[in-house]
């Protein structure tokens, strides 16, 4: 039997700006995807690279004086050294300026050229310079004429055109027979959408004369081929399609092309009925996730809010950063970064829970054990720590499962719940009070049953966080990294392995301000910390009527209101200016955690935090339904 192979891609990106966060992102997720592969034992290929040809790629050559190749040669380090600083695992990395790739775009054009797949025809219609597509009146934005939008001119010339428009019976027949060929379910629903319309034939060519950066049709010198057409056949030919046999029969079809939202109908119509065409079986699953937005806005350049992966990582660290994005975003949907959101996951999760358990077990271990893990006694766990056993060891098959299913943040949170529960091990334990008592056979169990859970957990994280796991794996005196195998065993820890001093392995990070209103909260995922009432109940919620609202000057986002709670009167800064105009919020009965610290925002003093529902770019303030007074509680 073959076994089981995995192939995963991300977008060549466009070599016209230097990579963004957006990059960043698929990147990552394709490396964490690959890396759990490997640690699995699945021979594993990952592609990425770089979209060299195209307009895009000519108009910022033009700006920065410089030829489209050059311009290519010059970005094309931005990202390679950005993957390199992200601990990046690709296999390859092609760029479609490369033989090896123009080689068999061409024979691809060729072939279908010669079996009447791709013909020549008279165009005269409307053509949008800034996505690069012929448009018909009706893809444009209601109410709008050509005539009205600088981006939409009227061409009249000769092309060369594939015959998609054949392949949309066979394409709708062929999603709904094969749910897992677009994921998620919704993305699906959008592709199906879309093929209710008629599918218009793809024009494939630009005539050199409009735009000559792209790779020659082998068939008519006058003209270059159109820039999705080359580009996605980067997939098939970095695995050896048309050249390498064997190369490519081991690969394809690919696992996964994971693509953003933005770029679904190239991927789950163009490249399908392209594929069809050539003969070449079609992709397992194209998977489209959700954009980073900036808070609650879409990054642009324009608005300055783009986040730049090199600033967070000099800030915080590679691994937090890759933590944090696996961590926050549900696969598919929307998710929101903000630094403070970035702040407070660091500190929960890395420093409070997972950097605090491995300080609690060296210095334990140091204090207690001479430094030495000790082995654990023989006989029967007692009921905790065989709980604790079976939280860890089901935490692998949880953490396993859902990566496989593409809920990488559930499979985060399982691990994450069994780092909470070796802690509250300690907790019960409390092996200080045990290292006084004459027999030690608890205190090495408790030790031992920490050491144990912390190599299992530190190895499910390893795919996220190489290089800290490594760091924490080397405090507690171990090599190398587990195989999968290794992972489903507990009791395999080899004791006496003296621990090392670990540093601070997430120091905390302190913040002078906190938050301003709440940053779009992520959906809640069952997976996630379960807590108490008790916790729950730290936090005091109150009714509150706004009595004034203004803006606050030079800061854009934010509102200065004054509430009133029962008798008290208060000042609360919230970050809602976006959504809400100090005119609309006037009156509102809305709801405040009452118990907050006080802070400084922008050097204005906020007393209380307002809550807010947001999605994407959405918020809407959270009011009482109906009429109570002022200062009510919340429950
Ligand atoms: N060159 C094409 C892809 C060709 S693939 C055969 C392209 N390049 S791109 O440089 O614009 O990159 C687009 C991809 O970058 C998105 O599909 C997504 O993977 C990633 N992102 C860019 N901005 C993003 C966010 N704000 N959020 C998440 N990812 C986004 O399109």
């Amino acid at each position: 039997m073959k076994p089981s192979t995995f192939y995963i891609t991300t977008p060549i990106y466009y070599v016209n700006d230097k990579p963004h966060i957006g990059h960043a992102y698929t990147t990552i997720l394709a490396d964490v995807l690959a890396r759990y592969h490997r640690l699995a034992g699945d021979p594993t290929y990952f592609l990425t690279g770089t979209d060299e040809h195209g307009q895009k790629v000519q108009r910022a050559a033009d700006k920065a004086g410089m030829t489209p190749q050059q311009q290519a040669d010059s970005t094309v380090v931005h990202f390679q050294n950005l993957w390199k600083r992200l601990e990046i695992t690709h296999d390859d990395f092609i760029r479609t300026t490369e033989e090896r790739h123009t080689r068999v775009v061409q024979a691809c054009l060729q072939d279908l050229f010669d079996r009447g797949e791709i013909y020549r025809a008279e165009y005269d219609g409307w053509y949008d310079v800034t996505s690069e597509t012929f448009v018909t009146e009706k893809d444009l934005p209601e109410g709008k004429k050509p005539e009205d939008l600088p981006n939409i001119v009227r061409i009249k010339e000769a092309n060369y055109f594939f015959r998609m428009s054949a392949y949309q019976d066979w394409l709708i027949q062929y999603i709904r027979d094969n749910p897992d060929f677009i994921q998620p379910e919704h993305r699906r629903n959008e592709t199906l959408g879309f093929l209710r319309k008629p599918l218009q034939d793809l024009c494939i060519s630009r005539p050199k004369s409009r735009l000559s950066w792209g790779i020659e049709l082998p068939f008519d010198k006058d003209y270059v081929c159109y820039v999705w057409f080359d580009a996605l056949v980067n997939y098939i030919s970095a695995v050896g399609y048309k050249t390498d046999d064997a190369m490519f029969a081991k690969w394809w079809p690919v696992n996964y092309h994971l693509v953003g939202k933005d770029i679904l109908t190239t991927h789950t119509v163009y490249w399908p009925t392209m594929l069809k065409a050539l003969g070449v079986a079609q992709p397992k699953t194209v998977f489209a996730h959700g954009w980073w937005l900036s808070g609650d806005a879409k990054m642009s350049k324009s608005l300055g809010n783009v986040v730049n992966p090199m600033d967070m990582i000099d800030r915080y660290g590679v691994d937090a950063f890759r933590y944090f994005l696996m961590a926050e975003m549900i696969l598919g949907q929307d998710a929101s970064f903000t630094e403070e959101a970035f702040v407070r996951r660091y500190n929960a999760d890395l420093a409070n829970d997972l950097g605090n358990l491995l300080n609690r077990l060296t210095n334990m271990t140091r204090r207690f054990c001479d430094g030495a893990v000790p082995a654990l006694p023989p006989g029967e766990l007692d009921a905790e720590s065989a709980d604790v056993r079976a939280v860890v060891l089901a935490a692998v098959d949880k953490c396993f499962a859902l990566i496989h299913g593409m809920r990488i943040d559930q499979g985060l949170a399982e691990v994450l719940n069994a780092v909470k529960r070796v802690n509250k091990y300690f907790e019960v334990k409390q092996p200080w009070s045990l290292a006084k008592k004459d027999d030690k056979s608890e205190l090495h169990t408790c030790l031992y049953v920490a050491a144990e859970s912390l190599r299992i957990l530190s190895s499910l994280l390893q795919p996220v966080m190489p290089e800290k796991m490594e760091a924490l794996r080397k405090a507690l005196g171990l090599e190398g990294v587990c195989s999968l195998e290794d992972l489903k065993v507990f009791g395999v820890f080899p004791a006496g392995r003296e621990v090392n001093e670990p540093g601070a392995l997430f120091p905390r990070i302190e913040r002078k301000e906190m938050p301003v209103a709440p940053p779009a909260a992520p959906a809640v995922s069952p997976a996630e910390g379960l807590i108490e009432y008790a916790d729950f109940a730290r936090v005091k919620l109150r009714s509150a009527k706004v009595l004034e609202a203004e803006k606050v000057p030079g800061a854009d986002k934010l509102l200065k209101l004054q509430i009133q709670i029962g008798e008290e009167r208060r000042q609360i800064i919230a970050g809602i200016a976006l959504h809400y105009t100090p005119e609309q919020v006037v009156g509102k009965t809305v709801v405040v955690v009452a118990n907050l610290k006080p802070a400084k925002i922008r050097g204005v003093e906020s007393n209380g935090m307002l809550l807010a529902a947001s999605q994407g770019d959405q918020l809407r303030l959270v009011t009482i339904d109906g009429e109570l007074p002022p200062g009510a509680s919340v429950k």
